[in-house]
């Protein structure tokens, strides 16, 4: 029986890529109810392998192989950024679900494609904006929502990423650079908490990494959009300030808000020593231990059909996202202010 005509009560996951996000998700799926990662694929077969032997996953010869594998209900694709489109469009059609790290895809071209794959297909697609589940951002979204801070003006984020560990993060076809790649978070933030963008101009450049100075791709840049709701947001992205994490700044008429996730990790837990080897005081990393587990808890239960998806956004809100770092790669290309609806 294919895989897509089992009736699921859990989830079965195949991780293709054994990279650095992938290690993430493994931790994560440690805390998953009802889904489970238990293959994995890499062509780097040492990566692979590393992965298999220290969570007891079987070993997959190839991306391929893992489609054709109908014991598997759903594919985690942890790749460089160039593979996301024809890899997503590829498990659709195989009938499998998608988890798809962000962005999207590098053109909208390709965006456009995974849009209508998805389109055509029964199967759940998700992104990687594990921002949509760590508190207190979605808390924050409902706030907004509910006009607790009356009509909006401005907002400011800073965004720091890892620093990359290959040459394919810079390489403009193959990762995008600092916009395309990491500022792509808070690309699909703003544009959840504040509406469609109107115009976007960026200043920034390479000043550390040799790697960004070699393909000509920033390492740091400043973002600021204009959205069509009137709200300016200002967003510095760095992939060399080292401080981790994100900070955003909401202003409204009515209030304002501020999300520190560099300085305030707000939940301090403490649990009773009844065997238990958490015992004691725990500070969990909001974005590590509620974000990316977050949103791999909401990708199994809307697959078993438990939540409705809003959440996560859809293909269509991934494409924006893209399309907003598109143009604001584009103002650092050209030296000016670009457009939105052209
Ligand atoms: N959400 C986040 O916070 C976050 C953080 C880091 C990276 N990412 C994203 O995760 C993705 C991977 O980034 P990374 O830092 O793990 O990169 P990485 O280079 O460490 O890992 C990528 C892995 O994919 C493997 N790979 C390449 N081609 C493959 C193929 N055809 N099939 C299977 N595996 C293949 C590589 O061998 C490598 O092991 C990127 O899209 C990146 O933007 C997201």
């Amino acid at each position: 029986m294919a895989n897509n005509e089992r009736s699921l009560d859990t989830v079965r996951v195949g991780l293709i890529g054994a990279g650095r996000i992938a290690k993430v998700h493994a931790a994560a799926y440690d805390r998953i109810a009802r889904g489970s990662i238990v293959a994995v694929t890499d062509p780097v077969i040492e990566a692979a392998q590393a992965m298999s032997k220290e969570h007891g996953y079987a070993l997959a010869p190839s991306f391929t192989d893992l489609l054709h594998d109908d014991s598997i209900d759903a594919v985690l694709l942890a790749t460089p950024n160039f593979l996301h489109a024809d890899q997503t469009i590829q498990a659709l059609e195989a009938g499998k679900h998608v988890f798809c790290q962000k962005p999207i895809s590098l053109t909208l071209e390709d965006a456009n494609r995974v849009v209508a794959a998805a389109a055509a297909s029964d199967r759940i697609l998700q992104f990687g904006f594990m921002l949509r589940f760590t508190p207190p951002i979605p808390q924050l979204q409902q706030r907004i929502e509910r006009g607790e801070l009356g009509p909006l003006i401005a907002a400011q984020a800073a965004v720091f990423g890892w620093e990359p560990s290959s040459d394919w993060f810079y390489d403009p076809k193959n990762g995008g650079g600092v916009i395309l790649d990491t500022l792509v978070h808070f690309g699909d933030l703003v544009l959840w908490l504040f509406g469609p963008a109107e115009r976007v101009t960026t200043e920034g450049g390479a000043y550390k990494l040799e790697g960004a100075k070699r393909f000509g791709s920033p390492d740091n840049a400043v973002v600021t959009i204009r959205h069509k709701s009137g709200v300016v947001s200002s967003m510095y992205v760095s992939w060399t300030a080292g401080r981790g994490n994100f900070t955003l700044d909401v202003f409204g008429n009515d209030g304002s808000a501020t999300v520190d996730l560099v300085h305030s990790q707000a939940l301090n837990l403490f649990i009773a020593d009844k065997g238990r080897e958490d015992a004691g005081w725990q500070y969990p990393d909001l974005v590590w231990d509620y974000g990316y587990a977050g949103e791999q808890q909401y990708f199994v239960d809307h697959i078993l059909g438990r939540v409705d998806g809003a959440r996560a956004g859809t293909a269509g809100q991934a494409r924006d996202a893209l399309a907003l770092m598109l143009a604001a790669q584009e103002s650092l290309d050209v030296g000016h202010t670009v457009e939105l609806d052209r």
